[in-house]
């Protein structure tokens, strides 16, 4: 996934290696996405007879420098030194303003090579330059335009179009007399010939010291600092920041992340919306496709006001800590994630008080999934796997067939879906692009639709009906971890939500309740195997492949373990449901292939013991993962190596069971000298959207303009606006679905209850 970054400092002093670093720190924390190349540009420097007026002709201004390079950000970094050594740039000088981008690009258009990177050109004397995430479905057409008038292109991306029609742009205005046209001018009527998917950052040589930033489907952010000298900046937001033209510094990013380590107050910029940064100053304006249509002339848009938000996010969250890798840091997360996780949905009350399960953005729906004709999950890879962990709890609980479907598939077959059926849409990110159509496919064909994403505002929060965050914290390792374990504890919630408070099955919600509350710890001792997961690493270190049989429950801890080495460890792994081993896989057995067998106590447990002798007779090199104490049970003339587990209530135990797996995908990894982080050729989906967040808050602030007005304090208006709008900004979660008050509502129930709930 590609990664957009800008820095610009205005009315503050900021020397050259600073501004590098700056960069290459933004460009460091959008890694974790994966790419494949990155690039950056930076002013030049002045010739001592030039100064740096913005109002001198084209012809006395220096191009910008561009560095581009294929592989990691450390090549480039090095790189960029390497020439600043070789053409002796001063890296002490100063710039009052300076406008600087970057970017990290996961190659779509054209191998990963220099000349594909980003910053994209639009000339060899870099006139206007341009980072782009997402795509640009009509460049072809617009390439071959651009051909046509004269342009030459060194790229195969679909980016390199647009700094080339931007300078197509301003050169016509000025041809036709235009002499003032304003970057944003250029950005606005260069949007109107893109189609696809996009966030923008544009610099130019002919605006100097400015930035446009705009996007389309793309997520792009503006971090706002203030700096004052001598003085701490407020931590308050002041409306006025955007236009006090004050010493500031603005960041640009496509990631939150990118963000945090300079500043909370952020502007999530929307959809069809142009940020013009300029003399310390934001305009915004809203693009408007018809606007300046067949008139000729470029149009000139009035800006919008808009106002900052703090982001809900703390350096600690995106930073390693003590631990070496992502990976490794959210494996050893998970008692924590999942006490996030249930914190304000649990209900264990005195003894008068039954135990319950409180989903806010659930409780109006379940009467209408609990007469649905089916339940069916959708996700893809590790998501789709919980799905499939928390499938017999909810056909246990509910009654209801639960049926369960990869997104891709289910899109590619046009698979039946009616009105009288619960789509179940699971996603950590929650902008996946299949389970995005699926969920598209499944709300156009009238099924009631229920999210289950771990980000808040996302495409699948905002275009369910209902639904549920998963609430694990932000997970920055491409593999998923506490992710999943969370998914699953959440779908246990759902189960037992709509499994009401039927008398017949109350024992057994009490059971899996209880199995909740004391989770966490269970996950704690659980990760006490990290030592003997490694040493199983060693063992299995230059192996080709390994097999993981599960059934029940656990069938989806095969494939998620399987997946998870897979994906990291780059080792071929496959999870096969253990009742199908005598219908094919059995033939692979042999001395040689290293094989998991997962037996810990369940209703299936008699069935794997059987499994383990047939495999046992054929000579299989087993590790069992068994519940603690049952070693001599699952392990014939104890030639097996043991892996013991705690035990918990049946459906809760593949979250205990996948902890070592993962573990042993990690220690595998790091073993075999690959990247955890960023496995080869994936890349983590979007993490941020908050369109949603925006509207809703935009609503808000209508009906208080409209409560003001009916109350007759026309004088007063725009300060209560002002500060309504602040309010309004210091909660950014008031609109997801309304499970987000679950910790708030049931606070005060636990409270009363006078519930120990998991902090124990
Ligand atoms: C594997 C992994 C993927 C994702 C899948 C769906 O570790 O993370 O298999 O689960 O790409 O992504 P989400 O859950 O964001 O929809």
């Amino acid at each position: 996934m590609c990664g957009i970054f800008a820095y610009l400092n205005y009315n503050v002093n900021r020397e050259r290696r600073y501004i590098l670093e700056v960069l290459f720190n933004g460009l460091r924390r959008l890694e974790y996405r994966g790419y494949d190349s990155a690039g950056i540009s930076i002013d030049s420097s002045l010739p001592a007879s030039l100064s740096r007026d913005p109002n001198s002709p084209l012809s006395l201004r220096v191009p910008p420098l561009v560095f581009r390079q294929e592989g990691r950000i450390e090549s480039l970094v090095k790189s960029v030194y390497e020439n600043v050594a070789a053409t002796d740039l001063d890296l002490e000088e100063s710039f009052c303003a300076h406008a600087g981008i970057a970017h990290t690009r996961w190659a779509t258009h054209g191998e990963p090579a220099p000349r594909n990177s980003h910053p994209q050109t639009s000339d060899p004397g870099n006139e206007f330059l341009v980072v782009h995430n997402g795509v640009i479905t009509n460049y072809q057409v617009l390439k071959e335009t651009l051909v046509r008038h004269g342009f030459t292109f060194e790229s195969e991306t679909d980016t390199e179009v647009i700094p080339k029609l931007a300078k197509f742009v301003f050169d016509k205005a000025n041809e036709e007399g235009d002499h003032g046209v304003t970057f944003s001018q250029v950005v606005l009527e260069v949007m109107r010939h893109l189609e696809g998917a996009y966030a923008l950052i544009f610099k130019s040589q002919h605006y100097p010291n400015e930035l446009i930033a705009c996007k389309r489907g793309s997520p792009l952010l503006l971090g706002v600092k203030e700096v004052s000298e001598g003085i701490a900046a407020s931590s308050f937001l002041d409306f006025n920041v955007l236009k006090n033209g004050k010493p500031k510094e603005l960041f640009l990013s496509s990631d939150a992340n990118a963000l945090v380590d300079h500043t909370k107050k952020v502007l999530m910029i929307e959809d069809g919306e142009v940020v013009h940064l300029k003399d310390g100053v934001v305009s915004i304006f809203k693009f408007d496709n018809d606007k300046g249509k067949n008139c000729g002339a470029l149009s000139r848009t009035a800006s919008v006001q808009r106002a900052l938000s703090i982001l809900e996010m703390e350096v600690e969250q995106i930073n390693k800590g003590s631990y070496e890798h992502y990976m490794q840091k959210e494996i050893h997360e998970q008692p924590e994630s999942l006490k996030t996780t249930m914190r304000g949905r649990l209900i264990r009350g005195g003894s008068c008080k039954a135990k319950s399960v409180l989903l806010g953005g659930l409780k109006d729906h379940l009467k209408t999934i609990r007469r649905s004709r089916r339940i069916v999950f959708i996700g893809c890879g590790t998501s789709y796997n919980a799905a499939l962990a928390a499938r017999p709890i909810l056909e246990e609980l509910s009654g209801i067939p639960v049926t369960m479907e990869i997104a891709s598939d289910l899109v590619d077959r046009q698979g039946p879906i009616y009105r009288e059926d619960t789509a179940v849409f699971v996603s950590q990110s929650g902008e996946t692009a299949d389970t995005l159509q699926a969920l598209q496919y499944a709300s156009e064909n009238g099924a009631l639709c229920v999210g289950i994403t771990n980000t808040v505002g996302s495409a699948i929060a905002r275009n369910t009906h209902c639904g549920v965050h998963i609430n694990a914290g932000a997970e920055i390792g491409v593999a998923s971890t506490k992710a999943y374990t969370s998914q699953i504890v959440v779908m246990a919630m759902v189960s037992l939500a709509i499994a009401g408070d039927t008398i017949s099955n109350q024992e057994r919600r009490d059971a899996v309740i209880d199995g909740l509350y004391d989770l966490p710890n269970k996950v704690r001792d659980v990760l006490e195997l990290d030592q003997e997961m490694k040493e199983l690493a060693k063992l299995l270190i230059a192996e080709q492949s390994l097999l993981v049989f599960g059934r029940g429950y656990n069938y989806a801890t095969a494939l998620e373990g399987a997946l998870k080495v897979k994906e990291v460890a780059l080792m071929h792994s496959e999870g096969m449901l253990a009742g199908e081993m005598k219908h094919g896989p059995l033939a692979l057995v042999d001395e040689n292939l290293p094989i998991v067998v997962i037996a810990t106590r369940d209703a299936c447990f008699s069935k794997q013991q059987s499994v383990i002798q047939q495999l046992h007779a054929r000579k299989g090199r087993l590790i069992v993962i068994c519940s603690k104490g049952d070693a001599a049970s699952v392990s014939p003339g104890g030639l097996c190596r043991i892996i013991e587990v705690p035990e918990v209530v049946d459906c809760l135990q593949p979250v205990i069971n996948i902890v070592p797996l993962q573990l042993l995908a990690y220690h595998l990894t790091v073993l075999r000298g690959y990247n955890v982080d960023q496995p080869r050729n994936l890349a983590k989906m979007e993490l941020l959207n908050e369109r949603f967040i925006s509207r809703l808050r935009l609503l808000g602030q209508v009906i208080l303009v409209i409560l003001l007005l009916a109350l007759k304090v026309e004088a007063y208006v725009e300060r209560y606006l002002m500060l309504f709008l602040m309010i309004c900004d210091f909660c950014p979660l008031w609109v997801a679905w309304p499970d987000v008050f679950d910790e708030l509502g049931t606070l005060s129930n636990e409270i009363e209850l006078g519930n120990s709930c998991l902090d124990s």
